[in-house]
């Protein structure tokens, strides 16, 4: 893993040398500084937050304020990986002024190095009209969230030959629009390595198996710390953080409801004389309750 900073040239080198590129979520300074720190590649600030961060049923929900505060947090941590800031719904769907609008703040007000957004054909233009304006746009396809109730909630994506076709068309479109690179979510591995095949730029998965440039994963998803039921198929946990949290506060509370916490090594220290001081002003004075 190279040091230097992470940018689209690194990343089409990785894909000309069939190399994987590591990608997680993270809305937080002190996960993308741990990220940064493992040699992750790529951070997205995903609108995921809704879920993960806000306890939101979808990421509907979320806007460009809650998700510039999340990028912000997230582009302070970070020196190595390309930090990517994912436009939430409604932030480019009006207009291609709306679309550059917001990408623009993710980059020159949050420090993003890019953005990504939703969607094939039907957002291509809003794409170029970001391109245009100088600023580095990811693709999304397959299980796009933002269209949940179109798609008819969270399915699996491109399971025909069909729905594998107009995945390629919409890759070709985006690719076409000028994007640096296309995630697919929740599509058989088949389906990603069809894709993959016709466009140049990387394509990378999340629950789309293994024949893509690389992985992204929800950080709260393999850390164990989604407060929630959802455990989507291709997780895989490396740790339970949400047990540890709520294991430490148990012992803390029973710590504090006992007495045992602060113990004196806890406590600021002062000199022995003006403590005897302190402890003598202290005591009650006569007929007032200790
Ligand atoms: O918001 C997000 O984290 C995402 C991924 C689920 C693809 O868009």
């Amino acid at each position: 893993m190279a040091t230097k900073k992470v940018t689209i040239a690194t990343l089409a080198a990785l894909r000309a040398r069939e190399e994987k590129v590591v990608f997680v979520t993270a809305y937080d300074y002190p996960t993308a500084a741990y990220a940064d720190r493992a040699g992750v590649d790529l951070i997205l600030v995903g609108d995921s937050a809704a879920m993960t961060m806000l306890g939101l049923p979808n990421t509907l929900g979320i806007g460009m304020t809650e998700m510039l505060v999340f990028a912000r947090a997230v582009s302070r941590a970070v020196t190595r990986a390309l930090v990517i800031g994912d436009m939430p719904f409604r932030s480019y769907q009006p207009s291609d002024e709306s679309a550059v609008r917001n990408a623009a703040a993710f980059i020159a007000d949050a420090g993003c190095d890019a953005v990504k957004c939703e969607g094939g054909a039907r957002v291509a233009p809003r794409v170029r009209a970001m391109v245009d304006a100088g600023i580095a746009v990811m693709g999304h396809l397959g299980l796009t969230p933002q269209n949940l109730t179109q798609l008819g909630g969270y399915r699996v994506q491109g399971k025909s030959l069909a729905a594998a076709e107009r995945l390629v068309q919409d890759a070709l479109a985006l690719e076409e629009a000028g994007v640096f690179a296309i995630l697919l979510e929740a599509v058989p591995a088949e389906t990603a390595g069809y894709v993959r095949s016709r466009v140049s730029v990387p394509v990378y998965g999340i629950g789309a198996g293994p024949d893509v440039d690389g992985q992204l994963v929800i950080s709260h998803d393999i850390l164990g710390n989604f407060v929630g039921d959802i455990k989507p198929r291709f997780v895989k946990r490396y740790a339970e953080v949400g047990a540890a949290i709520e294991g430490a506060l148990r012992q803390y509370a029973e710590d504090v409801r006992a007495g045992r916490f602060p113990g004196p090594e806890h406590c600021y220290p002062l000199d022995a004389e003006i403590e005897a001081e302190i402890r003598e002003a202290r005591r009650p004075l006569v007929g007032e309750r200790a």
